[in-house]
């Protein structure tokens, strides 16, 4: 009988996994241009990676800017939303989908997850709707993409928006069309650890042409298409990206088909490996998703048949060679930010004077299906789904060898 590494037995994957960002001479050569060019400011390269990447996900208009978070602000600014205003999120996500909500002075309002996908339930969206609702902010998390006719469906019944917060998502695909213009705008982000990176950076889609100027018009101060140059017609900031960042982001776009491809791929095994074996839940892709781009590798363990907390199953998965984490373990209502709002020591805007609704009693809100999620789910970074078909199986066998031991950890 083997015994775990973590016990100092062989581990399993011996693998030298893949490291992030993969670059070559396109990304070199891509950068000398634009020095040698003495042209570094928002010009040409930038105009050229939006409409790049605009086409490679099929919208009509891309607007970048500094992050995904700023992108977020921006998109929302856009579309006119603000103090008294409440933006439907989900709690399973990074801050910035619900601080950007609140960066406009408007109010996030959380809905659970499905925990089958991960992302916001169409159901409890459905519940939370009230006469302050604006919009919706689903998360494809992971790069999968949210219930996106569920979503518009009850967008389209309350004349809401969808803001599809896609920064998990570059190449996923709904029904044959990309993630990013499937509600009225969606945001990617190119921070460092991305899919596609510039190591800071993010874009705004959509086919809403005044939108697209609209938004550009919060990211350049406040300039408009045909203005003078000194002349600033909103209320906007500096959330402009170079010529380099967009140089660089041209030259990943070049190997992001390929790299999606190889990541789906590889997932299909991981999943097909991990389905049967006991305690483990994998999440099965909706139909209706054509294409995924994953950003991440999630399944999550049935704690109460292993008998071991998530933590202890990672240190022996880790042990066996397998760079694995649990990724988030708080629902976003209960971080500091969201349980110190409540007692109003933030002010404004959960205690906005323009907002109609009682103070939103964050220390109250609970969504059971993510505080489950928060505890038994487990990540494997995008960097390893580039690895061979043989180190999917690695990870397979770790997982079993895991599992097999189980008793030997608790
Ligand atoms: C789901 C999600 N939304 C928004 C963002 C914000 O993107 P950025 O880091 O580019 O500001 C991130 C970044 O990690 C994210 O994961």
């Amino acid at each position: 009988m083997s015994v775990l590494a973590i016990y100092g037995g062989e581990k399993t994957c011996a693998t030298v996994w893949p490291t992030w960002p993969i670059w070559d001479d396109r990304e070199r050569d891509g950068l000398m241009a634009v020095l040698e060019s003495g042209k570094w400011w928002y010009g040409e390269q930038v105009k050229a990676f939006e409409a790049a990447y605009a086409a490679f996900q099929g919208a009509r208009f891309g607007v970048t800017a500094s992050s995904g978070t700023t992108a977020l602000e921006a998109s929302l600014l856009a579309l006119g939303i603000g103090a008294g205003d409440e933006v439907i999120v989900p709690p399973y996500s990074f801050v910035a989908t619900a601080s950007a909500v609140l960066r406009v002075n408007a109010i996030p309002i959380f809905a659970d997850i499905q925990p089958h996908t991960l992302c916001i339930d169409p159901d409890d969206v459905a519940r939370k709707i009230t006469p302050r609702t604006r919009a919706i902010l689903p998360v494809h998390l992971a790069g999968y993409v949210a219930d996106m006719d569920r979503l518009n469906e009850i967008a389209r019944a309350h004349t809401l928006f969808v803001v599809e917060d896609a920064c998990h998502s570059w190449g996923s695909q709904w029904k044959g069309k990309g993630t990013g213009a499937l509600g009225a705008c969606g945001v990617f982000s190119f921070q460092a650890s991305k899919n596609i990176t510039s190591a800071e950076g993010g874009i705004m889609l959509t086919d809403d042409e005044e939108l697209a100027e609209q938004c550009r018009s919060f990211t350049n101060v406040g300039r408009r298409k045909g203005g003078a140059w000194y002349q600033h017609f909103l209320l906007g900031s500096n959330l402009r990206m170079t010529e380099f960042q967009a140089a660089l982001l041209l030259a990943q776009l070049s190997r992001l088909e390929a790299h999606t491809l190889k990541r789906q791929a590889n997932a299909e095994i991981l999943n097909d490996g991990l389905r049967d074996i006991p305690g483990i839940i994998t999440i099965e892709n909706d139909p209706r998703m054509t294409r995924r781009g994953y950003h991440l590798f999630c399944f999550r363990l049935d704690l109460n048949l292993l008998g071991v907390t998530r933590e202890r199953f990672l240190e022996a998965l880790t042990a066996e060679g397998v760079p694995c984490m649990p990724g988030y373990s708080t629902p976003l209502y209960k971080m500091p930010l969201f349980q110190r709002a409540y007692q109003g020591a933030d002010g404004c805007p959960v205690t906005c004077p323009y907002y109609a609704g009682d103070p939103v009693a964050y220390t109250q809100v609970n969504c059971p299906v993510c505080e489950q999620v928060c505890q038994d789910t487990c990540w494997l970074f995008h960097t390893v789904l580039l690895a061979g078909e043989d180190d999917m199986r690695g990870i397979v066998a770790a997982v079993r060898k895991v599992v097999e031991h189980i008793q030997d950890l608790r």
